[in-house]
């Protein structure tokens, strides 16, 4: 992870690049639609976004729950639910939940668009803002929401060239998010839980190390399904990431000529079958964890 090193320095000019372009258009904005992985609902926020969009109507869209172990999204969806906050989990390769998702935006903007109506505004469009770190499925969101009809709404007065809207209902339009919204990968477990989910390059990440912290971290989180995969038979409580690396290469006969287990190809398959689920369903951060 040498390169969270590098990042720390050009993160913050991003940052206030994206922040800029997210505050010019907030106030055209009724809802923000907040997409998260359902396996790292920590680190897949960005924690300054809050402050950004402060009291804005939010729905978060917990993504891949496909992939995500069921028992920690039913807890992640009580936890994200407050009074600005609905949290619905999603699937976007299924379309498991999109049903859920205009029905409540409407239910959340009735009130806004009482108080239009009031002002004579009652055929003003609503306008939800898509926001998510890169890799999240916003792009598989906003796809499958707009559909095959998928009508990019062309620029016109008020709203800024180059922004990317999206008619997903009658009244109601959809704005890719301005800018990039950066995670905060400088931080070590959120770079390292990025990583694990594929959010980050593996070219510039060390696949040994980034395998053995995978390891230890299944290992800590979800060892049945780790000695399932791999038919660990011996006690693991003890191993170490190599360790527990050097086992798989042996259980799966990966070695290197002269014999030796093949540690990087072990590194490499335990992060593919991951990120393909094919280990199980997992979530790696719970609720209530400090990162
Ligand atoms: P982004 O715009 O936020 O950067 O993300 P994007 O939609 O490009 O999705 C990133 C990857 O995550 C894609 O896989 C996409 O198929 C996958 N993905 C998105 N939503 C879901 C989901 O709900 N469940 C699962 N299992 N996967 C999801 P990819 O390997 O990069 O591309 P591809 O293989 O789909 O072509």
């Amino acid at each position: 992870m040498a390169e969270n090193q590098n990042n720390i320095q050009w993160f913050p000019g991003h940052m206030a690049k994206t922040r800029r372009q997210i505050g010019e258009m907030l106030p055209l904005i009724d809802l923000v639609a907040e997409i998260i992985d359902a396996r790292i609902p920590l680190s897949s926020r960005n924690p300054e976004l809050s402050d950004w969009v402060k009291s804005k109507p939010r729905i978060v869209l917990l993504n891949k729950c496909d992939m995500a172990d069921e028992q920690q999204t039913i807890a992640w969806v009580q936890a994200l639910n407050d009074d600005i906050t609905l949290a619905i989990p999603i699937d976007c390769k299924s379309g498991r939940g999109f049903d859920k998702f205009l029905p409540a935006v409407k239910r959340i903007l009735a009130p806004r668009l009482e108080q239009l109506k009031a002002k004579g505004m009652g055929g003003r469009t609503l306008r939800i803002m898509a926001v998510g770190i890169p890799n999240v499925g916003k792009s598989s969101f906003i796809n499958r929401l707009s559909g095959n009809s998928r009508a990019k709404v062309e620029n016109r007065p008020g709203v800024t060239r180059g922004n990317q809207w999206f008619m997903i209902d009658k009244g109601i339009e959809l704005l890719d998010t301005p800018g990039v919204l950066w995670p905060k990968f400088e931080d070590k477990t959120v770079g390292e839980h990025l990583a694990f989910c594929g959010s980050i390059k593996d070219t510039i990440l060390d696949i040994e190390t980034l395998g053995c912290d995978l390891a230890s971290c299944l290992k800590a989180k979800y060892p049945e399904l780790l000695c399932a995969r791999y038919k660990l038979d011996c006690d693991i409580a003890d191993l170490q990431g190599y360790e527990l690396l050097e086992q798989i290469a042996i259980k799966r006969g990966m070695k290197i000529s002269g014999g030796d287990p093949d540690y990087e190809r072990a590194a490499s398959t335990l992060l593919e079958e991951f990120r393909n689920c094919k280990i199980g369903r997992m979530t790696l951060e719970k609720v209530g964890d400090e990162l």
